[in-house]
């Protein structure tokens, strides 16, 4: 079966196509196109991301997205004569209402191309920022109107957990081969550590008839992790979004200084609370006032608190994911989320679960931040475990898992 996964949750526009076998016990997916539109260097400009503006450039580039994806995946098959589809029209400018500009171009795209072999559509309803989701569902509602293709609504956070079970086949061969995958086995329970732009959670999976059962044990107070990440690096004059900058000069400093005690020291804020929940703002504000203290805070400075910075956050983090794993018995750690390309939490974490003899799982670096692979893939695995294609759903920006 062919699905085609669309993400448009925050400030990333992500379309892909995959083909998947599930006619055995061994399920297998193979990537055919996937596209990312990232809108990280307009948002850099006003330091984050504004939901308006995010919503009107997704706007913009899902049908050009979507088009060289088709491409990318060869197919892409123009119609020998382009033909007007009035009836269709009407609908699809019903669901566009909103997005006049948009409408256009699906409405051209439709009359210029043949319907391309897919069986379903899987689409991010949520969580995230509510305009920006609200542009691609009605985008797969559109599409689902003018090729009859059934829609599967995804929880983005669940696609972020389930791409990390996911193993690429052996090397490839031939470069213009696609890439494929395997489910891996995965021992349950797994506790997964989702933590990113908007989101910091310790959530209990479990299979349940081929369904995976979601419960959230851990949250956050108030910030969320990679929020922090972005605050912080604002407050010393670092680019947007800050999670990779911080992360760099972090390294540097533990090359340059690797046993240097830090001068500048940052509390770990709910480290000992005794449940599994999190709070990032405080470390944030502590950041701030230790910045204002500084009279020329130059590279040198910026880098030592970088490294404390994630030091704190990676040991409260470290911390509650264990306090978990001890609590629920768990068999297997997932990371993911977009702070999850970190690579001092993907060596911790891989550390702590060799010392604990778990399993450790973790999405391909160019997985872990938001793509459209993840969606289909949740797709997928919500095709598998009997889920029903649904057509009077909504973008929730609160969704929960
Ligand atoms: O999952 P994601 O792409 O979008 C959301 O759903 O929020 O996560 C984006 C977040 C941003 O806050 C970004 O700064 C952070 O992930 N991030 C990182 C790194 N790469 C991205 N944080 C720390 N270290 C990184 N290497
Ligand atoms: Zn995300």
């Amino acid at each position: 079966m062919k699905i085609l996964g669309i993400e448009t949750s925050c400030d990333e526009t992500g379309i892909c196509i995959i083909e998947t076998k599930d006619n055995s016990t061994d399920p297998k997916i193979k990537i055919l196109g996937n596209q990312l539109y990232s809108q990280i260097a307009i948002h850099a400009q006003y330091g984050g991301v504004y939901p308006m503006m995010a919503k009107r450039e997704h706007a913009l580039n899902l049908v050009p997205q979507l088009e060289k994806c088709l491409e990318e995946a060869g197919m892409l098959k123009l119609k020998v004569e382009s033909k007007k589809l009035k009836e269709l029209e009407e609908k699809v400018r019903e669901i566009l209402a909103r997005e006049p500009e948009m409408c256009d171009e699906v409405i051209k795209l439709a009359e210029k191309i043949e319907r391309p072999d897919i069986d379903m559509i899987a689409v991010t309803n949520g969580p995230g920022l509510e305009p920006a989701l609200w542009v691609g569902v009605c985008f797969a509602k559109a599409i689902s109107e003018d090729w009859n293709i059934p829609i599967i609504p995804v929880n983005h956070m669940e696609g972020h957990v389930v791409v990390a079970m996911l193993q690429p086949s052996e090397k490839l061969k031939v470069e213009s081969e696609k890439l494929e995958y395997k489910i891996k086995n995965v021992n349950y329970p797994v506790i997964a550590l989702l933590i990113s732009g908007g989101h910091t959670q310790l959530v209990l999976v479990n299979e349940e008839n081929k369904k995976l059962k979601y419960e959230i044990v851990g949250n956050t107070k108030d910030d969320a992790i990679g929020e922090a990440f972005d605050k912080v690096a604002r407050i010393l004059g670092l680019p947007y979004p800050g999670g990779p900058q911080i992360s760099k000069l972090a390294e540097k400093e533990r090359v340059e200084f690797p046993d240097k005690k830090t001068s500048y020291p940052l509390p770990r804020p709910m480290i000992h609370s005794g449940d599994l929940n999190f709070s990032f703002s405080g470390i944030k504000t502590a950041v701030l006032y230790t910045s204002q203290k500084i009279e020329n805070l130059t590279d040198s400075i910026k880098q030592e608190i970088a490294r404390e910075f994630e030091d704190a956050v990676v040991e409260v983090i470290i911390k509650k994911t264990e306090k978990a794993i001890e609590q629920f018995g768990v068999k297997t750690i997932i990371i993911g989320g977009g702070v999850s390309a970190n690579k001092k939490i993907r060596n911790d974490f891989a550390k702590l679960a060799q010392d604990l003899n778990i399993e450790f799982m973790v999405p391909e670096f160019s997985a872990s931040t938001d793509n459209a692979f993840m969606i289909a893939v949740a797709g997928f695995l919500n095709i598998l475990s009997g889920k029903q294609p649904e057509t009077d759903f909504k973008a929730n920006g609160n969704l929960s898992l």
